[in-house]
């Protein structure tokens, strides 16, 4: 028998956890919350009010548990903060165009503890990024993309992603037409009325997704409030 073979069988198998870490997500939310300075943990109570455990958890299992993982439009870094504790091996980046939230997300994981996380300051259509990624999301930020920049925008996450990397997608439906409106008029509420609001039905994502190449699932997630919740899982085919 070869040594490399004898080697092989005395060593112990590889440790696994099978760790069902709180149902909800509730500690974690609380803790990045506790992190912020108090008008962002306002803002912070209000988006996890938003995106509930419920959503919070299948985008959870819909990302890789481990390795690089980026986050496009990641604000005060409350969802990094929240995934980076859900799965600590994963390493996440995020990016966004306002350097004072960017500075927030850093100063959240430094206080929460949270290591091999980075925050860059900077467009996703066309900041500098090292690519293969193994997971990224955009959670509700692709709305915020003006229509025209939103399929070069996917293709771009696409060439930044690893073969069978996957792009979880979380944005607002365009139907029923209620659920929209209420939504449009909250998205106004925080940008005003100059910024541009580019809302696409789920089926407009699947089809963009899918002409460039991805396997595409998506799931809508009830709310108790109005909002159009969807959830797209794109994996990058090998
Ligand atoms: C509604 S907030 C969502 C923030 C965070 N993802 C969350 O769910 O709380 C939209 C974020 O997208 C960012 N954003 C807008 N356009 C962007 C772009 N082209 N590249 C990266 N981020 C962008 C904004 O600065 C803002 O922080």
């Amino acid at each position: 028998m070869s040594t490399r073979l004898l080697r092989a069988l005395g060593r112990p198998k590889a440790q696994r956890r099978f760790e069902a870490p709180e149902i909800y997500g509730s500690e974690a939310i609380g803790r990045v919350a506790r992190a912020l300075p108090a008008v962002e943990r306002v803002y912070a109570n209000i988006r996890f009010s938003i995106l509930r455990p419920k959503l919070l958890s299948v985008m959870d299992l819909l990302l890789p548990d481990e390795g690089r993982i980026l986050d496009i439009g990641c604000g005060f870094g409350l969802f990094a903060a929240y995934f980076g504790q859900t799965q600590p091996s994963r390493r996440i980046v995020g990016v966004d165009p306002n350097a004072r939230r960017v500075e927030t997300a850093r100063r959240v994981c430094d206080r929460l503890g949270l290591e091999g996380h980075s925050f860059i300051a900077g467009d996703a259509r066309d900041v500098v990024l090292e690519g293969g990624f193994d997971g990224a999301y955009v959670l509700d930020v692709m709305h915020h993309v003006p229509a025209k920049d939103q399929l070069p925008l996917l293709e771009r996450l696409r060439d930044l992603l690893a073969p069978r990397g996957v792009l979880v997608l979380k944005d607002i439906t365009t139907e029923p037409a209620f659920g929209l409106k209420f939504t449009e008029l909250l998205d106004r509420a925080m940008v005003g009325w100059d910024e541009p609001l580019a809302y696409r039905h789920h089926r407009e994502w699947g089809e963009m997704l899918a002409s460039l190449g991805f396997h595409v699932r998506m799931v809508r997630v009830p709310d108790v409030l109005p909002y159009p919740h969807v959830v797209i899982a794109a994996t990058k085919q090998g």
